[in-house]
């Protein structure tokens, strides 16, 4: 398997939340209004990565430069070849039964260079060829927008850490808007803004591999919450009035447990750090990061002989305009891990740092513990509507 399940292969998605605490009843049954699909990524299926006009994306650029950082070495060249066999998959997915299909656009398709000056129009009649097919076979589309592919072109100039980016991505917006809107109920700004800024700014897990932890991984966070909020409005005022569609943003949220009852303020905080933070400047009534992140943050960072905040902050303007951007929640949900207090006196400025939380493991979730098996009866079911 290419890369690896960050990316969420074949993901089951519903449409309308579900949600039990204890066993199953056989006479439990989805209500008729929950939808079924299957999701997937353009650089994690399509291939063709230089053809047809397409540019250079931060995932090609890594994975040729950086081999070594993959699990096999591989890279998404070829991957499931769905560039060229997008008839055969839409079939796959009738065949399936699923009621809609989740899947990103390729931004270096649509616009080479990231730059919004130079549209190749063989990217946008994919996409139509695409779109048009699943309205022929009665599957509704659920357009990513962005999931993780940024144009190489853009990395030169900071990619997410440059303001600029805000623009960038909205002009991007507008033209997949204008050109699929009609086809299009549902769409997704951001994949998973957590992995997006922690692991691939802040981090070496995915690209660009930044590893500039505490700082990066902020600054990517602010722009990405602008960006959102920009391509949010736009569609709110120019293209549903036309389309009717929903706009939204999928945030990956992992269940994190105290691990002893005394430690719940540290599961707390831990997931205000994970979520929180991308999740209550959009969807909770105050806006802005939450307190426990800005407190965190800021004390570490003064500590470490920061004069300000490593977090940046936004105006009062600012977080009116972010605030109340969505018409559903998407949730990504993967695993649970115990959560306890983990006091350090590193002066390290890091991320993973600041909430001063560790974890039951690193990479085994709590799933696997079979003596851990009470703690994965937290289910999420993903994208609950408003
Ligand atoms: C596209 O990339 C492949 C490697 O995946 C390479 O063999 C081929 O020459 C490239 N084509 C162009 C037009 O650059
Ligand atoms: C199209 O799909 C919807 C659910 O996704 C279903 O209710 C409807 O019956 C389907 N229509 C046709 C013509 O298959
Ligand atoms: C979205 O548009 C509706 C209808 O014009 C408006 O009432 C609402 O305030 C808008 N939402 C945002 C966040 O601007
Ligand atoms: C969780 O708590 C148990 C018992 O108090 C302890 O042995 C274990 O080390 C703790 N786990 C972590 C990650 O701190």
């Amino acid at each position: 398997m290419l890369l690896f399940n960050m990316f969420g292969v074949i993901t089951i998605f519903a449409l309308f939340a579900v949600f039990d605490r204890g066993c199953w009843a056989t006479s439990y049954r989805f209500p008729d209004n929950f939808l079924f699909g299957s999701a997937t990524s353009a650089y994690q299926i399509e291939g063709a990565w230089n053809e047809s006009g397409k540019g250079e994306s931060t995932w090609d650029r890594h994975t040729h430069t950086h081999p070594e950082m993959i699990i096999d070495g591989s890279n998404g060249d070829i991957a499931c070849d769905s560039y060229h066999k997008y008839e055969e998959d839409i079939q796959l997915l009738k065949y399936l039964g699923v009621d809609f299909y989740r899947f990103s656009l390729s931004w270096t398709r649509i616009f080479p260079s990231g730059f919004p000056d130079d549209i190749n129009y063989e990217g946008i009649n994919h996409y139509n060829k695409i779109l048009n097919l699943l309205v022929a076979n009665n599957i509704t589309a659920m357009v990513t927008l962005f999931h993780w592919d940024l144009p190489q072109g853009l990395m030169a100039v900071g990619g997410m850490l440059n303001p600029r980016f805000v623009t960038f991505y909205t002009e991007y917006a507008r033209t997949a808007f204008e050109h699929f809107g009609d086809r299009v109920q549902y769409w997704l700004t951001f994949n998973e803004p957590f992995q997006t800024c922690v692991f691939a700014y802040g981090d070496l897990m995915l690209a660009p591999a930044l590893g500039i932890s505490g700082i990066a991984d902020y600054l990517c966070g602010h722009n990405l919450l602008k960006a959102h909020a920009a391509v949010y409005r736009l569609y709110n005022t120019t293209y549903k009035p036309k389309y009717k569609g929903k706009i939204g943003i999928s945030i990956s949220a992992e269940w994190l447990e105290a691990n002893n009852t005394n430690e719940e303020a540290a599961a707390e905080r831990i997931r205000q750090f994970w979520y929180g933070m991308y999740l209550h400047p959009v969807f909770s009534s105050k806006g802005d990061y939450p307190d426990v992140v800005k407190e965190y943050v800021a004390y570490h960072s003064s500590l470490e002989g920061y004069k300000q905040s490593r977090l940046p902050q936004f105006t009062e303007d600012e977080i009116n305009y972010i605030k109340g951007t969505y018409d559903f929640m998407g949730l990504n949900h993967y695993s649970t891990y115990l959560a306890s207090d983990a006091p350090s006196s590193s002066l390290e400025t890091s991320y993973y740092n600041d909430y001063q939380v560790s974890l039951s493991s690193t990479g085994d979730s709590v799933a696997n513990d079979p003596n851990s098996l009470i703690e994965v009866r937290h289910i999420f079911y993903l994208f609950p509507l408003v």
